[in-house]
């Protein structure tokens, strides 16, 4: 896949990825979970530095869900000493890269020292002007709607907000992903065919792909220029008739 072939001027403006697949891929080599894990960095540092190249301004990664606080707690505290290992490691060529850095979801459930590399790396980034990379962490698509509904409850309790203020508009503003636009193009790897509870308002409309034969620490720079590709030759709706989009884009 060349890079020429993808139109630069019908780029997705955000990107989300459920990153999939680590574990098997750990398996299959007959190592330990955590392995695939580490393994999966390479294939994050490939897919920013891709969204860089084609100037995609979003890129919102799934990197730690509500629901992965059940597992095995080896395998947690393993995940979360990898967090804090990378976000000190990488910060400084994301700076240099431009990308601003950002996390959404329950960070304060998060152990304290990756709080603190966290918050060190959205602070030292926070004035860039390229990628936007948010971290999804303790990130649940049910937990952002409830949070959001809580926070707007409150305002109208003060009478800050009145009842006929909230619309979508409004609502969209008070999930955690804030500014960003809604998502264009999701991509899954790793098999399965669903979004466990990852971004649910904000993926309304997205255009779902679903990466089968491809485990996450696989993922290289030709798969996010496939996945775009992809992406432009779909033909998206938004309810409308073909005939009338086609109009449209004339
Ligand atoms: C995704 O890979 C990474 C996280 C959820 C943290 P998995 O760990 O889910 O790998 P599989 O799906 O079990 O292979
Ligand atoms: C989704 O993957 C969460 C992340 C990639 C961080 P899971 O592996 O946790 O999803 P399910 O449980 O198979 O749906
Ligand atoms: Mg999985």
């Amino acid at each position: 896949m060349s890079l020429e072939k993808i139109d630069k001027s019908n780029l997705p403006r955000h990107v989300a990825v459920i990153m999939d697949g680590n574990g098997r891929w750990a398996k299959k080599q007959g190592a330990m979970r955590i392995f695939g894990h580490h393994h999966g960095i390479k294939a994050v540092r490939e897919t920013v530095e891709a969204c860089g190249e084609l100037g995609i301004q979003y890129l919102t990664l799934y990197t730690f869900s509500t629901e992965n606080w059940n597992r095995p707690k080896l395998e947690v505290d393993g995940i979360m000493q990898l967090l804090v290992s990378t976000i000190a490691k990488e910060v400084p060529e994301l700076h240099k890269s431009n990308v601003r850095l950002k996390t959404i979801g329950d960070t304060a459930s998060l152990p304290a020292k990756a709080r603190r590399e966290l918050d060190n790396g959205m602070a030292l980034t926070k004035d860039n002007t390229g990628l936007t990379l948010t971290l999804a962490l303790s990130y649940s698509g049910k937990w952002d709607i409830i949070q959001a509904t809580k926070h707007i409850a409150e305002k109208v309790k003060k009478s800050e907000i009145s009842i006929d203020d909230i619309d979508e508009e409004l609502f969209s503003r008070y999930l955690a992903t804030e500014e960003s636009p809604d998502v264009d193009l999701m991509i899954r790897t790793g098999g399965d065919h669903r979004i466990s509870n990852y971004l649910l308002w904000q993926s309304a409309y997205s255009e779902l792909l679903f990466i089968d034969d491809i485990f996450w620490p696989e993922f290289r720079k030709e798969h996010l220029f496939d996945s775009v590709y992809t992406y432009q030759l779909r033909e998206r709706r938004f309810g409308k008739t073909g005939d009338q989009v086609k109009k449209e884009t004339k």
